[in-house]
């Protein structure tokens, strides 16, 4: 399965990393992810490309949008919930979809509940996520991250991604643009101090 196979009908799979399990939203998830996509600190920066989640019926009119646009995604991209495996909880989103307005550049992203930003969660995700999509025939993924976002930008630091320069091509917004190849992946494990239970063929497949 590549990127270029438009037939693919399935959403991605889930990956296991050492402390998440990064899955498909389902709409029970509503009030976890609502705690996060409706978070004043989580929304201004995905503001004006996805608005503040208002309520509940929003959150779950949302995740159902992404549910069905999942099955339909081409893979290696997709939208993912990630859910901590200590406790089970939902504690963010993470994402791999194709860059408006070319669809050519495929955009890592990651939304984190606040509490639980501090701990190299979105890190671990990189991680799985890139290493997912470089196995499957991907070269490179972007973040394209809001000036002023420091953490966003200290995030696809620590994970190896290098500076490609500023744009508005994206969205219409004036963006950060850094780019991730296979290379810089292998080098961002011991930078993203990753658990030592990281095996070195990245993350379990669940099935
Ligand atoms: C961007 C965002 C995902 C970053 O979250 P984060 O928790 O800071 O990211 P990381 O996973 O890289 O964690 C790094 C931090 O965890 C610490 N850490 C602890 N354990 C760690 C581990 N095992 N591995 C790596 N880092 C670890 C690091 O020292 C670092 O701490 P610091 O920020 O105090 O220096 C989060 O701030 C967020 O959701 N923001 C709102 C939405 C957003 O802006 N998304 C990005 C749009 S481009």
């Amino acid at each position: 399965m590549t990127a270029n196979d438009p037939t693919t009908p399935e959403p991605g799979p889930s990956l296991v990393t050492p402390r998440l399990v990064l899955r498909g939203w389902q709409v029970e998830d509503a009030p976890a992810a609502l705690a996060v996509y409706g978070h004043a600190a989580v929304a201004r920066w995905l503001s004006p490309v996805m608005d503040r989640v208002p309520d509940l019926a929003a959150m779950r009119l949302l995740l159902q949008q992404w549910i069905a646009e999942s099955a339909r995604t081409a893979l290696p991209a997709g939208r993912w919930a990630l859910e901590r495996r200590s406790d089970g909880h939902v504690i963010g989103g993470a994402i791999l979809l194709p860059l408006p307005p070319g669809n050519e550049d495929l955009e890592i992203g990651w939304q984190l509940h606040p509490d639980t930003w501090g701990n190299g969660y979105a890190s671990e995700t990189t991680y799985a996520l890139a290493g997912w999509a470089f196995r499957h025939d991907v070269d490179e993924i972007f973040a394209v991250v809001r000036p002023g976002n420091t953490r966003a930008a200290a995030t696809v630091r620590r994970n190896g991604m290098h500076w490609v320069g500023e744009t508005s091509k994206y969205f219409g917004l004036t963006l950060q643009v850094f780019r991730l190849r296979s290379a810089d992946l292998d080098q961002a494990a011991p930078n993203a101090q990753l658990p030592p239970a990281y095996g070195a063929n990245g993350p379990e497949r669940r099935t």
